[in-house]
């Protein structure tokens, strides 16, 4: 592994010495095992500790196959996926590999007794598989994690309607937590230049999702002028869509839960924030029974930082405890676009203020090949940030997961693999320099 790390921290290896690296046995990887599927069982959610599932440990490296790559991992991300895994809900990310591993003798491979994390990744190819023209040893790369097999016409025209879809990490095996992954090269995009391993991680999963599901026709296709209520705006997701909507001429709308992310979001450039703690919205007044009149209340605050508009979009998330709020406070005519249920995935909401007012909710998950370009283009371009706020080492990846699982977080939390240290992998440094306070944003506060 410390020649494969050398021939990336030195400035002049060529692919010819990336293709004759010996690649290693094992590799050092953060996984959950399939014999502690039940460890949890009857505790509450919050009282699930990722540091307790996920194991660092090192595990054999896959058999490559056509159409694939092995990549040296300098840097991942901790996704919210990556919470659900650790700690088994909904349902253990197991049932997913079995499931995978019953498509050919080539996806049986994933089907394994553990299960290495991460859907997110900057790093360096090491080898490619058959048929592989566009990517060489020695690439520099991020990787978006959809999966998908493309043998149904259903996902022809949008990669995510293929029916073998997958998130690459969570619902396959040999994801970016480890020092060494396995990708197809469809995943594969150009590292941007001017960002370090770890900014470069950070993005991928959040910033895709987030165009997808705001600024794609296939989600709520956000034009300028739109006033977008933006839940979570200075987490994982929001903290993309928060960045989309400015950069799209659209107005944000930042519901977050204190002060130093009120901070934040203003950092980014918003201007309408509402602090759900400090006004303490309680959209439920029991289990049962939601509130229509605190739905009300936050209609009447969005229109007082609109100056009397209301939302053309609202971009959900957080699910169950908010939607019924969320399809109140949507304009005529408006879109609440969903990708996750955070807090509970029964939703509940009035059916009137949907069908009378002609609102439409529309779901949204990941982002298709080219959706994921795009976002990923847009980040190179210097044009949508990194929100980078702490970085782990691999070994603190069940910290990280619990900070994230809490809520601790701000943005991205990054994870350095084979990085030895941060701020390492710059190639455009002047590029670097003239959005430095931009990338820097989140670590700031
Ligand atoms: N379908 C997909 O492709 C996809 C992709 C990415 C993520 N997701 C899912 O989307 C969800 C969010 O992911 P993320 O990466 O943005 O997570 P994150 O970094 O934890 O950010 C979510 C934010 O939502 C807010 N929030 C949490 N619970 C809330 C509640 N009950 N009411 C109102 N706001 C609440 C919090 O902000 P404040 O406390 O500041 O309000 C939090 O920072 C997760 O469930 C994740 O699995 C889905």
């Amino acid at each position: 592994m410390q020649e494969i790390l050398d021939a990336i921290l030195s400035t002049d290896s060529t692919p010819a010495d990336f293709a004759a690296l010996a690649l290693p046995e094992s590799y050092r990887a953060v996984t959950l095992h399939k014999d502690e599927e039940q460890m949890f069982a009857g505790l509450d959610s919050r009282d699930k500790d990722p540091r307790k599932s996920l194991h660092i440990e090192d595990v054999a490296l896959p058999e490559l196959g056509p159409g694939e790559a092995l990549v040296a991992v300098m840097a991942s991300a901790v996704n919210y996926n990556t919470v659900w895994s650790s700690i088994y809900e909904p349902v253990s990310t197991f049932g997913f590999l079995e499931r995978y591993g019953r498509l050919s003798p080539l996806t049986k491979r994933h089907d394994l007794p553990y299960h290495v994390l991460g859907s997110d990744l900057a790093g360096v190819v090491l080898r490619t598989g058959a048929g592989v023209n566009a990517w060489k040893p020695g690439d520099e790369v991020v990787a978006h994690c959809l999966s998908v097999e493309l043998e149904s016409s259903d996902g022809h025209n949008d990669t995510m309607m293929d029916p073998e879809q997958r998130i690459w990490g969570f619902e396959t095996n040999f994801g970016g937590l480890a020092q060494i992954a396995l990708v197809k090269t469809n995943q594969l995009m150009p590292k941007p230049a001017h960002l370090t391993w770890e900014e470069a991680a950070s993005p991928g999963l959040v910033n895709s999702t987030a165009y997808r599901q705001l600024v794609s026709q296939n989600g709520a296709g956000m034009k300028q002028g739109d006033n977008v209520l933006i839940w979570g705006a200075s987490g994982g997701l929001g903290s993309y869509a928060t960045q989309y909507a400015l950069a799209g001429g659209a107005t944000p709308i930042c519901v977050v839960s204190n002060d130093q992310k009120a901070e934040i979001c203003r950092a980014m450039g918003a201007e309408a924030i509402i602090d759900r703690s400090a006004e303490g919205y309680k959209f439920w007044k029991d289990e049962n029974t939601q509130d229509p009149r605190e739905w009300k209340r936050l209609g009447g605050r969005i229109r007082e930082l609109t100056g009397g508009e209301d939302v053309d979009i609202v971009f959900e998330h957080p699910g169950r405890e908010t939607f019924g709020a969320s399809v109140y406070v949507t304009r005529k005519g408006g879109t609440i676009v969903t990708c996750a249920s955070t807090s509970g995935f029964m939703h509940q909401y009035d059916n009137r203020y949907l069908w009378m007012s002609l609102k439409k909710i529309v779901g949204s998950h990941f982002a298709n090949y080219r959706e994921a370009w795009e976002a990923n283009r847009l980040v190179a371009k210097g044009k949508i940030h990194p929100t980078l706020s702490k970085v782990y080492t691999l070994e603190q990846t069940g910290q990280a997961a619990l900070d994230v699982h809490q809520n601790k977080h701000q943005g991205k939390v990054g994870v350095l693999c084979l990085a030895p240290s941060e701020g390492l992998g710059v190639r455009n440094a002047e590029l670097r320099e003239k959005h430095l306070p931009a990338i820097n944003r989140f670590r700031d506060i």
